[in-house]
């Protein structure tokens, strides 16, 4: 619900207040953002001033008491008195940079309006509401107006920004960013996620009582090297208690936010595009829109934030027929085979994943120009490889049709290698500064999507390989941040242009190409994580979520995702041990266990499997099927996340559960471990019971002797073949309980093994184990 009346405006969803009012000197003071409150008389908030402290700037002979510099603000920007970050910074004709915006008009629009070339929120069934609040600039008549759209059900408000130039002159923007939001305390928690290719998503906290703490991508990327996703807190909120707000932007290039303690005791956050190397001119007339950022707030700690997140992601930026829809289990042929198939070892691949149950087989990098290695050929996406691929794309299609899957393709449309046919004939359309050397990254360069004609090209291309008879998936793949910022399309003085346009064209690319082929499912992909965000999300519903396939990597990496997106967004692999990007080595089930909480596929080669593995294989996705929409998008808990981490799955009607526990180091002697459980009908009984699994004799080594009547060589011919027929039982869990035992006692789980012997009621959980439970209303 939105309050407004020209002097104070009250935005409330189901359990959030959010309220700002005009001063009498015009500006908007920001004066609340929290847990519901039911105010008629606003005016209870505003805080009180009486002098301005010294050696403060005062706003202007009539206000002595005021001093921008202390109010909460909903706005900022330089030249008044306000010392902090600013929102928006300009250069304006005459040089100068002081902007004042006072109050001057409102509207409220009942729905959700798109941003203008950028990608935004939406809302199906039109109950969000809309504030805009314009406000003008005193002295040069620029407009700025702030829009605040509510999203009631899941405690969501998305602000965003449009900058006007209704002033006569040009003028430069060199800062525009979607919002600033004031608390009046410092000591607050901020929370980002930090890391690199294949560390994605490690979270950090920082307690900031003093100075400014900046969380931003200059990748040219939203960046795997910190997520635009960040939260504020009280320094003691824990995951199931205290005030917390999330921030998140709907925006896939460089990223910029700043948390800053004044010296009056206040907290900034201001957000938006990075303002690294950015400017944009505005002729009169011209107006420039800032990506839109998403904030919820939740009293009761980091886990309903997570689930106003989740909830806000499915239902209000994933779009289009596989919103909802039950994502296929794939095969990858990356880590199976690299560059190196023929349509034959494909389909031999894609035979043995048929038999497992894959639905999907994705035929990764490799297949065009002379691609046999990642030096040469991106942009020739046109000349499919005949060595490999004699019956090209759609030969191969057909095949893999016949045997029963549907088709993927990998592609990365915004590269181009110099060793190309496009850059032999375009070297004009890739960024690079003429006459100067290029900095490299993967050996390729980006295509300049500031050109249109480079965008109206690579639609048509792109079209070309999106139409082959038979294809339902594209991995979207984008493996090179921005170096040698230039393009050639662009006159000198627009050149700070270009990290932005670069995002601007990417989106018209993929926005056509997405509207035009609706029901191709689009996966997102840079290198892994390197443009994990909501603006990507607007397109592809289901993003890579890490080149990292290694099963206790991935905890990390998948529990730092959960805290903003939910996981029907990121995808997770099953994938050959030693693990090819850490050489570790964990049991398929724990892979299975954890890739299961991420979008399942599997990227080995099959072929090569193990029988025994390709059993586990098959089993598992029977089991995954089964469960695959609680899976995919049902409610997700962080429950543990120490040596022991523990995640559930409960699906919106709250009749099945999934639990996953994993273990990343054993400990000795540590006998009990309880399963915690949440989100259950606190009211009904459910059947829980573990997977019941059996085990390799070997795990037990040469332990094997303690109860075998002669004398077994580890490792030996004996070993071996007892072990093929002999399973070590695993341990069993079925019983019946409420839900509110479940959900505020848990489950006392079997014994660990702790090396004095070993029977059913014994939980054989070596380093990495891991158990899925499982919870069923009756
Ligand atoms: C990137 C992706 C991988 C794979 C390769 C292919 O690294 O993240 O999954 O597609 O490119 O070159």
């Amino acid at each position: 619900m939105i309050k407004a009346d020209g002097k104070v405006f009250i935005l409330n969803t189901k359990n959030t207040t959010y309220a700002f009012r005009v001063m009498e000197t015009g500006q908007l003071e920001h004066l609340y953002y929290g847990r519901l409150i039911h105010e008629d008389e606003p005016s209870v908030l505003n805080e009180k001033r009486a002098f301005a402290p010294g050696n403060t700037v005062t706003y202007n002979p009539e206000h002595p008491e005021l001093t921008l510099e202390d109010v909460r603000l909903e706005t900022s920007a330089i030249g008044k008195g306000d010392f902090r970050e600013p929102m928006v910074e300009v250069i304006c004709a005459d040089g100068s940079s002081t902007l004042d915006f006072v109050y001057d008009s409102y509207q409220v629009i009942n729905c959700k309006p798109e941003l203008q070339g950028l990608p935004s929120s939406y809302d199906e069934d039109d109950n969000a509401k809309t504030l805009e609040v314009t406000l003008k600039d005193k002295n040069h008549g620029f407009k700025l107006i702030l829009s605040y759209s509510i999203f009631e059900e899941c405690d969501v408000i998305t602000r965003s920004a449009r900058f006007v130039n209704s002033s006569e002159e040009s003028v430069k923007l060199t800062r525009m960013l979607s919002m600033v939001l004031d608390y009046d305390k410092p000591g607050m928690k901020i929370t980002s996620f930090h890391g690199s290719w294949t560390r994605e998503m490690n979270k950090a906290d920082v307690v900031l009582t003093a100075g400014k703490l900046v969380n931003s991508s200059f990748t040219g990327t939203s960046s795997n090297r910190c997520n635009p996703f960040f939260m504020v807190s009280e320094a003691d909120t824990t995951e199931t208690d205290g005030d917390v707000w999330g921030f998140n932007l709907v925006y896939s290039g460089n990223h910029y936010s700043a948390s800053e303690v004044s010296p009056w005791g206040k907290t900034r956050v201001a957000y938006g595009i990075n303002p690294q190397n950015f400017s944009w001119t505005l002729e009169a007339g011209e107006e420039f829109q800032a990506p839109e950022a998403v904030i919820t707030y939740s009293g009761d700690g980091y886990r309903q934030m997570s689930l106003n997140m989740h909830d806000f992601v499915r239902e209000h930026i994933t779009r289009g027929t596989w919103k909802y829809k039950e994502r296929p289990i794939l095969i990858n042929s990356w880590e199976a085979s690299y560059f190196d198939f023929t349509d034959k070892s494909l389909v031999k691949l894609a035979k043995v994943a048929k038999d497992t149950g894959v639905e999907l087989f994705v035929m990764d990098d490799g297949w065009f120009g002379e691609r046999n290695d990642d030096k040469r050929a991106l942009g020739d996406w046109d000349i499919v490889n005949k060595k490999k691929l004699p019956g090209g794309l759609e030969g191969l299609a057909k095949k893999i049709n016949d045997l029963g899957l549907m088709f993927g393709l990998w592609v990365e449309p915004e590269m181009i290698n110099v060793d190309s046919e496009l850059y032999r004939k375009h070297p004009d359309w890739a960024i690079d500064i003429p006459g100067m050397d290029h900095a490299e990254g993967r050996n390729q360069r980006l295509l300049d999507l500031c050109n249109p004609e480079v965008v109206d090209y690579m639609i048509e291309a792109m079209s070309e390989v999106f139409a082959t008879p038979g294809l339902s998936y594209i991995k979207w793949d984008m493996n090179r941040n921005f170096s040698d910022y230039y393009s050639k399309y662009l006159p000198a003085e627009k050149q700070q242009e270009v990290s932005h346009r670069y995002v601007l064209g990417f989106y018209r690319l993929l926005r056509t190409l997405a509207e035009k082929f609706p029901d191709i499912l689009m996966e997102g992909c840079a290198s892994g994580g390197n443009r994990f965000d909501l603006g990507a999300l607007c397109y592809y519903p289901q993003i890579w979520a890490s080149d990292n396939t290694d099963a206790v990597s991935r905890l990390t990496i998948q529990n730092g995702y959960s805290y903003a997106y939910p996981q029907s967004t990121y995808t997770a692999h099953v994938s050959a041990c030693p693990n090819h990007q850490t050489l570790r080595v964990t049991p398929i089930e724990s892979r299975f266990a954890v890739a299961s909480f991420g979008v399942l596929g599997y990227e080995l080669n099959l072929n090569d499997a193990k029988a025994e593995d390709i059993a586990s294989v098959k089993a598992q996705i029977e089991l995954y099927k089964k469960y695959r929409k609680t899976l995919q998008f049902g409610d997700f808990y962080r429950l543990k996340n120490g040596n022991i981490v523990e995640w559930s799955i409960v699906d919106k009607n709250k009749n099945t559960a999934v639990t996953m526990l994993m273990q990343r180091e054993i400990m000795a002697g540590e006998q009990y471990l309880r399963i915690d459980q949440a989100g259950l009908d606190n009211d009904s009984k459910y059947h829980f019971f573990g997977r019941k699994l059996e085990y390799n004799l070997k795990g037990f080594g040469d332990l094997v002797n303690t109860v075998a009547p002669v004398h077994i060589k580890q490792d030996g011919v004996l070993h071996n073949v007892i072990a093929k027929f002999v399973k070590m039982p695993g341990e069993s869990e079925d019983f019946v309980a409420s839900g509110d035992t479940l959900n505020n006692v848990g489950v006392k789980l079997a014994q660990s093994f702790v090396g004095t012997g070993y029977n059913e009621q014994v939980r054989y959980f070596p380093d990495f184990g891991a158990r899925l439970y499982f919870a069923e209303k009756i």
